[in-house]
């Protein structure tokens, strides 16, 4: 115990600077470490069979940072074929501060390691470990920590892999599974996959038919894609204002804004919130309106017991790199109109028909298709669905890893004056996309520096939209939704993601603490 905690001093006095020098000693350490552990364990299988070279080389000294050392601590632990430490190894010393944040979700097998060492009782290389834990311990301090991330895995990578070595890169059954998996998911009879959550808005909009001369309804509080994809259809945008707590649309805002023209009300499910839909489906059945979901941030998440998904007569999901299930680039739109349905997955493909009733003036044979109406190519590859699968699966975990860190933020945080935490409706099970937090707007600068000169990448969502200089340009005038821009004035989104380890959210609670309370004490 005396000597986990004398190399935890250790630890605390490696300051970045003298980083590399650590690293390189740590190296050195971590390659005794895993050759001892070879040795003396029981599992041959185990046994590195790369040869571990115990000092690297001049070359190789000049390349070694710590990350490395990581690339050591993995064969031992996961039992990785020679080829893939190798490759990782190459891979380490090449991408830099990406790999280190994939590696720093390893914590878990470094701990089995620190064990067995401790275990072992073999004295010298137990010092050797330590050492090269120290250079781990370091290495997972001056990590950045991102206020949204992917949460991939080896399997998600198999998943992939596997696909690409298919018979199809695109159009194959993935796609089709991956439909049928979120269909069930959301509870609704139609899904079509598109590539991205913007294809998904633009091919939704196509659905319902929205075209010049017609208006939507969109919140001023979300990103640029809900409104621009409907300036693609050549409708004109009216921003609703948005509630200044929750960043959740006024269904009074929306109620004021509709008129003879108006063709659909967008909600905006802001950080994984699902919005007041079954208010605004009174507003609009009755006027022949249609309600639109942009559920990018959403997935995962219910009110009333009814997943998003079902609630709205048309909802878009993204499967952005950041989104709750990650897909690279992905979306989908979820419904149970077959109408909506047929409408939107031809257009998501060249606006193309293959029905025998497609008016093509020839004969109908097996090769001919027809190409009646616009559409674009917004068909998600084989491999993007193969991933979107194996997240999807994943869901319920990750909304569980999501909860524990809304929770913590909340018992930790609650006690800040000034800090504006979020909180669910009654109603609502969230799936927290993000955690947006709100500070005095005088303050907001200040933190978003003092965060991101300690490795905490917060963001800010988002700018009104109408802010946008396409918008500006175009006459939307400042002021046009006070909530909105009340709500950005103050808002800073905090680390929430289903990677997030708990000592990265001790760092972002530490800081936010000395942020607000080191400074008045
Ligand atoms: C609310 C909202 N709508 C739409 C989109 C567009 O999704 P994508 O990036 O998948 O095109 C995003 C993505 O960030 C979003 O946050």
């Amino acid at each position: 115990m005396d000597r986990v905690s004398s190399s935890k001093a250790r630890t605390d006095s490696a300051t970045p600077s003298n980083f590399d020098e650590v690293a390189t000693r740590e190296y050195v350490g971590g390659v005794r470490a895993v050759n001892a552990l070879a040795t003396v364990t029981r599992d041959r299988d185990k046994r590195p069979a790369m040869p571990l070279c115990d000092k690297p080389s001049p070359t190789l000294r000049r390349r070694i940072s710590a990350r490395s050392f990581i690339v050591v601590i993995d064969p031992i632990c996961r039992g990785w074929s020679a080829f893939q430490r190798a490759f990782l190894l190459q891979f380490s010393a090449t991408v830099g501060k990406q790999h280190w944040e994939f590696r720093a979700r390893q914590g878990g097998l470094v701990r089995r390691l620190r064990k067995f060492l401790c275990k072992s009782g073999d004295y010298q290389n137990f010092a050797a470990g330590e050492s090269a834990l120290t250079g781990y311990d370091c290495v997972m301090k001056s990590l950045p920590v991102s206020y949204a991330r992917q949460h991939t895995s080896w399997w998600d990578a198999w998943s992939v892999g596997k696909v690409v070595l298919s018979s199809h890169l695109a159009m194959g059954p993935q796609r089709d599974l991956f439909e049928r998996e979120l269909r069930q998911l959301v509870g609704v009879s139609c899904a079509v996959a598109v590539s991205s959550g913007t294809a998904a808005l633009h091919a939704a909009y196509s659905a319902l038919s929205l075209a010049p001369g017609d208006e939507i309804i969109v919140p001023a509080m979300t990103f640029a894609a809900t409104a621009t994809a409907a300036i693609h259809q050549g409708a004109s945008v009216k921003f609703a204002d948005v509630n200044p707590a929750s960043g959740l649309v006024d269904v009074a805002s929306v109620k004021a804004l509709l008129s003879d023209r108006t063709k659909a009300v967008v909600a905006v499910d802001y950080a994984g919130q699902p919005a007041d839909i079954p208010a605004l489906l009174q507003l609009a059945r009755p006027r022949g309106i249609t309600v639109v979901a942009d559920a990018a941030h959403s997935l995962g998440s219910s009110l009333g017991n009814r997943p998003v998904g079902s609630l709205a007569d048309i909802t878009c999901f993204s499967m952005f790199a950041t989104k709750n299930v990650a897909a690279g680039e992905g979306g989908a739109v979820v419904t149970n109109s077959a109408d909506f349905d047929k409408r939107a997955r031809r257009f998501a493909s060249h606006g193309i028909r293959r029905e025998p009733d497609a008016p093509v003036d020839e004969p109908w044979e097996p090769w001919v298709y027809d190409v009646a109406e616009l559409g674009l190519n917004y068909r998600p590859s084989e491999m993007q669905s193969a991933l979107a699968i194996s997240q999807l699966r994943k869901l319920s975990k990750f909304k569980d890893k999501r909860k524990k860190i809304f929770d913590r933020y909340h018992r930790e945080l609650a006690e800040i004056e000034h800090l504006g935490l979020p909180s669910p409706t009654e109603e609502s099970d969230v799936m927290w996309h993000l955690f947006p937090v709100r500070v005095p707007a005088s303050e907001r600068l200040a933190l978003f520096n003092f965060l991101h000169s300690l490795g905490i990448i917060v963001q800010v969502n988002y700018l009104p939209v109408y802010f946008h200089s396409l918008f500006a340009d175009a006459g939307y005038p400042r002021g046009l939704c006070p909530g909105a821009e009340t709500f950005y004035s103050q808002e800073i989104s905090l680390p929430i993601h289903a990677g997030l380890t708990a000592s990265q959210q001790t760092r972002v609670i530490s800081a936010v603490k000395q942020f607000f309370c080191g400074k008045r004490h």
